[in-house]
């Protein structure tokens, strides 16, 4: 095989055969292929596209770069969720405790986070004294005992991903949805579970701005995970502001201990029975998503949602007294409202400008080991639909007694300049637009 006829065939049209992909894939993560040919195949497949059962041969071949976890010694059927992102999104730290206290065991991978606010990983650090660092047998061991563990990744997952990844970041090619697909499903597959619930997110705050775009890349993902053996669907859901309200580590943690006990943002808490629900179903314990999200309800209203994140909590060494009293988490001494000037309607919260501001405060991190600041943060009081008057707190900064004036000052002027406003009440865009279903059906709400 010379690397250059596989580029020449790409880049003509004609599909890559299993073998032509794996050995593009093993020779690029071995070092033995250059970046200048993976970066110009990248490009071939960004105008040419690629099959289904290329894109699956591509998402096998990463997958099988690295390590692949086996959850087998879990009994039942394991649900992974995965979210396209979002600045502010809470879900992960709500979900694995709610679907684990419907009897759905969650062992849960996640990353540190890069710019806006921190990872799952992080947030969940900012409880005092919990640790996110398992091996695998211990995750194993921690979900035998608990029904549920939030682990950092131990050992070496898709490094192949990793490095094309990098590489498309560097040359203009992530935005490809074969690729996209491919590069998210690999580190699903090689996480384990037997089934998955994907978020794709559309709208001016996600990374892909329009519906058709979303339920492409849903369906690509789905059919990935048909192939390969594990029950996926993917909810296309509408992002224009940050998920919930809080966007900062203590603070998120915070919001899924009030959106576990029922008093929680109605967005987060809605997006999370939806994607709840799924997870459920999908598992075999309910008849539909729509069953499951009535049995999710009635999970937070007994108390066995929180009860479970408490658990959680306990076992990986976190101080559990915060669940009941969320005075105990850390705090950023100083609260400073930002208030509106002019009266209307808000029309969009800009996520991404929102996450660089409490980025800029110390809640994620600009490079790769740069520490967090886990207590401070923004709290938006006003979102998308809510009315406005002039000297009405738009958000809160929650920031330390010695920050810097001209980082108050800057931070404000973001945060203003993330909020639109419109002088006529608007319909706001539902939730959820739709859904592909894990026969690869789509639907419109
Ligand atoms: N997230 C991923 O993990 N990979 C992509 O290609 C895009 C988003
Ligand atoms: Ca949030």
């Amino acid at each position: 095989m010379k690397v250059y006829d596989l580029i020449l065939k790409k880049r003509n049209g004609f599909a890559l055969s299993e073998v032509e992909i794996e050995q593009l894939i093993t020779g690029y993560a071995a070092g033995i292929i250059p970046d200048y040919q993976m970066a110009a195949l990248a490009m071939a497949i960004y105008f040419q596209g690629m099959t289904r059962e290329e894109t699956l041969q591509l998402t096998r071949a990463m997958m099988n770069s690295g390590d692949i976890i086996c959850l087998d010694q879990i009994p039942g059927i394991k649900v992974d969720k995965h979210s396209t992102g979002g600045v502010g999104d809470t879900t992960t730290l709500v979900l694995a405790p709610l679907v684990a206290a419907a009897g759905i065991p969650v062992a849960k991978l996640s990353g540190r986070g890069l710019g806006h606010t921190g990872g799952t990983l992080d947030k969940l650090e900012s409880i005092p004294g919990l640790q996110t660092g398992m091996t695998v047998s211990e995750l194993v061991a921690a979900v035998k005992k608990v029904g549920v563990a939030i682990a950092g990744q131990s050992g070496n997952l898709v490094p192949a991903d990793k490095k094309f990844y990098a590489l498309r970041d560097l040359t203009a090619t992530v935005d490809s949805m074969p690729l996209i697909a491919s590069s998210i499903m690999c580190k699903k597959l090689a996480a384990g579970a037997d089934a998955l619930v994907l978020d794709v997110k559309v709208g001016s705050g996600a990374f892909i701005r329009d519906q058709d775009q979303a339920f492409e890349l849903a369906r690509a993902m789905v059919d990935i995970g048909r192939r390969a053996g594990r029950k996926t669907a993917a909810i296309v859901s509408h992002m224009d502001q940050p998920l919930g309200r809080a966007v900062g580590n203590a603070l998120e943690i915070e919001e899924a201990v009030l959106t576990l006990r029922g008093k929680g943002p109605p967005d987060l808490e809605e997006l999370c029975l939806v994607l709840g629900g799924w997870m459920i179903y999908l598992a075999g314990k309910a008849a539909d998503p729509e069953q499951g999200k009535a049995d999710l309800k009635k999970v937070i209203e007994s108390g066995a949602a929180l009860g479970k994140f408490k658990e959680l909590v306990r076992n990986q060494h976190g101080n559990e007294m915060i669940i009941d009293n969320l005075s105990l988490l850390l705090r950023a001494e100083k609260q400073i409202g930002i208030k509106a000037s002019a009266e209307g309607y808000v029309s969009r919260v800009n996520g991404e400008i929102i996450g660089a501001a409490a980025m800029d405060l110390g809640a994620g991190r600009e490079e790769k080991d740069s520490p967090i600041d886990p207590a401070v943060g923004i709290t938006l009081e006003k979102k998308v639909g809510a009315s406005i008057r002039p000297g009405e707190n738009l958000a809160v900064i929650h920031s330390h007694a010695d920050a810097p004036l001209e980082l108050i000052e800057s931070t404000e002027k973001k945060v203003v300049s993330a909020y639109r406003l419109q002088k006529e009440p608007l319909n706001k865009s539902p939730l959820v637009y739709g859904w592909v279903d894990q026969k690869g059906d789509e639907y419109l709400v």
